[in-house]
């Protein structure tokens, strides 16, 4: 075992997976190393062992990935479902939608507007752009997507496509931009006169699980201390009135939609899934705000994972929405 600096000296098959298991690599890589190391041993029958372990580790990734995608789709419905109500599009009109990301959304926008409409999605990731084009392929649908790589905080239209859209639409940016009233200033200027702004974000108050996992609202309290860490506001649902007032529309309608459920809906392992992969994805963020250490933060991780099984689960979020009108040059 000379390749692992450091490695105590592998006496026994036992002190081989010990080592093997304490080095943090994927099962796969894992299961390759201990096959390697067992042809260095001329140990054919552990080499085909470790092999067919790897392999089998293998096709288990492919399948968590494929499962991975699955959930995400079915978010992105249930997210979808609900923006598109409430948006209430006519055929023919035309939408901006500014911080598109994988453009699932703009793409059903699309659907909903027909042929006789338009969709533009703005995205400033190139990766996401690439990303977009890359499902809607897989779905058939390329011609429904017209995405154009931009900075939202610096909206770059063209001459005649300033105040021709219908509707410009935005979920989930203003979140993560140190600046939402710049982004709303210029969605009013990209309006007609009498067009429509709606904006979806998130309040991240608004957060209740029952019966509370043990950890958890520290743990997301520790998230939203990184939103503003970043310098972005974690609870902008609350002001897309007042930014929308600010930016010279008048504001029309407001709302909640709501995203949760309970034990028993079939949903709840969504929702929870969800949660933890956010706070996954936000580990190093979270742990850098503080004060959850890195065992509190596997305690509360695996406590909201249990509470997903519990029969009296019951789970609420939602977004804020707002819409407003522009009324005037
Ligand atoms: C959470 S995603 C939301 C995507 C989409 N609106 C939805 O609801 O499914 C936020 C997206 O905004 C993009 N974004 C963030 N800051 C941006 C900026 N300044 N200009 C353009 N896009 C931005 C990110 O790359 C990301 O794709």
């Amino acid at each position: 075992m000379s390749e692992f600096v450091g490695a105590p000296k592998i006496t026994s098959l036992a002190d081989l997976f010990a080592v093997a298991y304490q080095i943090e690599i994927d099962a796969v890589a894992r299961y390759k190393l201990l096959a390697g190391q067992m042809e260095t041993h001329n140990n054919p029958e552990l080499v085909a062992v470790f092999n067919d372990l790897a392999r089998a580790e293998g096709i288990h990734a492919e399948e968590i990935r494929r499962q991975a995608r699955r959930r995400l789709a079915l978010l992105n419905d249930l997210l979808n479902q609900s923006s598109l109500r409430a948006l209430a599009l006519k055929g023919g009109e035309r939408v901006l939608d500014v911080g598109a990301g994988l453009g699932q959304l703009t793409r059903a926008i699309a659907r909903a507007v027909g042929p006789a409409g338009r969709v533009l999605g703005i995205e400033r990731s190139a990766e996401q752009i690439a990303e977009a084009r890359r499902l809607a392929r897989a779905d058939g649908e390329e011609r429904l997507l017209e995405m154009r790589q931009g900075d939202v905080l610096e909206l770059d239209l063209a001459a005649g496509e300033w105040g021709s859209f219908d509707v410009a639409h935005a979920r989930f940016i203003l979140e993560h931009v140190p600046d939402p009233l710049r982004v709303v200033r210029a969605m009013v200027r990209a309006v007609r006169v009498g067009g429509r702004i709606v904006i979806e974000d998130d309040d991240h108050d608004v957060l209740r699980l029952w019966p509370e996992p043990a950890g958890l609202m520290e743990l997301w309290r520790a998230y939203i201390r990184s939103y503003e860490q970043n310098g972005n506001d974690p609870y902008v649902g609350r002001r897309l009135v007042a930014l929308l007032h600010a930016a010279g529309a008048l504001p029309t309608r407001n709302a909640w939609l709501f995203f949760g459920g309970c034990a028993g809906d079939g949903r709840i392992d969504l929702f929870v899934r969800n949660l933890v992969d956010l706070l996954e994805g936000a580990r190093e963020a979270i742990l850098a705000a503080g004060p959850v250490d890195r065992a509190r933060f596997d305690a509360a991780i695996a406590a909201t994972r249990a509470w997903g099984e519990r029969p009296d689960a019951a789970f609420w979020f939602a977004r804020c929405w707002a819409e407003g009108v522009r009324t005037g040059p």
